[in-house]
């Protein structure tokens, strides 16, 4: 699937510590780098397309002990700021963490090391989500295709070869998720899987409350899971980013909540491609103790 109206991809993204990142981030990376926590900050870390946003949305309802109305007052992006998020123009999510009022809850997709070090040093909460690199490059790709600014990612092919040399935003699936399963002991990071959350979706939420110190009533969790399935989110424009206009995100290429399932890999991967990917896969997750499901 080819879109000629997209940027080229070669020279596109730059680097902050060796990690690919859109240039207009990079830019204003020394607001992030001294970034300033505040002790009850809410972190969620994900590499991107793990399911951040549904995390996010599930992390609001905790906070908002189930108002769902306040939840659907502002957008997610609005409620989770994007931390390295910034560009010349509206978006900047130093900014806007600055402006909200605690107990924040920042979304960020960067790795271990890049993180700045206040949320550590405050002793802030950090919730990583991770998901199997398999969909997450399926993923990937389509938002790549929808998300106007973002370059040409040539054929699924293609993409999935930029994605194994780490020629993606936020660089290498496998370092990134290596860097944060690293950390999982932890006790300020929580290490949770899409795939838990899609067979288990209640003891999701029961860990997430017990970490984050709230009562676990039966009458809440129903009412998140509720508020925070896919069919919920998809129809919902608070969570949905169908408030964005189509030179942003064109949810008619592809919409935001595409499908939302364990093994949608096997329609994109061919019986070579996914060969070829087994095999780096291997190679890269050698030594590593970290395992992901890829069907459920
Ligand atoms: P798919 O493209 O595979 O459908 P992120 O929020 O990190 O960008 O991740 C987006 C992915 O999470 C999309 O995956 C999206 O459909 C999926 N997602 C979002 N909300 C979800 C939910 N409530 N349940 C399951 N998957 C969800």
């Amino acid at each position: 699937m080819m879109s000629s109206s997209k940027p080229a991809y070669k020279g596109y993204f730059g680097r902050i510590g060796g990690i690919p990142l859109y240039k207009k981030f990079i830019k204003y990376w020394h607001k992030v780098e001294k970034f300033e926590a505040r002790p009850d900050d809410i972190v969620i870390v994900t590499y991107p397309k793990s399911g951040t946003t549904w995390v996010s949305e599930i992390i609001c309802m905790i906070c908002t002990n189930g108002d769902v109305e306040k939840c659907k007052q502002e957008v997610i992006f609005n409620r989770v700021p994007y931390l390295e998020c910034s560009t010349d123009h509206s978006m900047d999510g130093v900014k806007q963490l600055k402006e909200i009022a605690s107990p924040r809850i920042v979304k960020t997709h960067l790795p271990a090391e890049l993180l700045p070090v206040s949320f550590w040093e405050k002793n802030c909460k950090i919730i990583y989500l991770s998901r199997n690199a398999k969909d997450l490059v399926v993923s990937y790709y389509f938002f790549f295709l929808m998300v106007t600014a973002n370059p040409d990612p040539g054929s699924f092919q293609d993409f999935v070869e930029k994605f194994m040399n780490g020629e993606v935003p936020y660089g290498s699936w496998y370092d990134h998720t290596k860097s944060w399963w690293e950390k999982r002991k932890n006790p300020q990071v929580l290490f949770l899987f899409y795939e838990d959350m899609k067979e288990n979706i209640r003891k999701e939420v029961m860990k997430l409350l017990e970490f984050l110190g709230r009562e676990a009533s039966d009458e809440l969790v129903d009412k998140i899971i509720k508020h925070t399935s896919f069919e919920e989110m998809k129809n919902n424009p608070s969570t949905n980013y169908t408030t964005l206009p189509d030179k942003i995100m064109n949810q008619k290429v592809s919409p935001f909540m595409r499908k939302g399932i364990v093994g949608d890999w096997k329609n994109y991967f061919t019986v070579a491609l996914n060969e070829k990917f087994d095999k780096h896969y291997e190679e890269q997750m050698k030594g590593s103790t970290l395992k992901f499901r890829t069907e459920i």
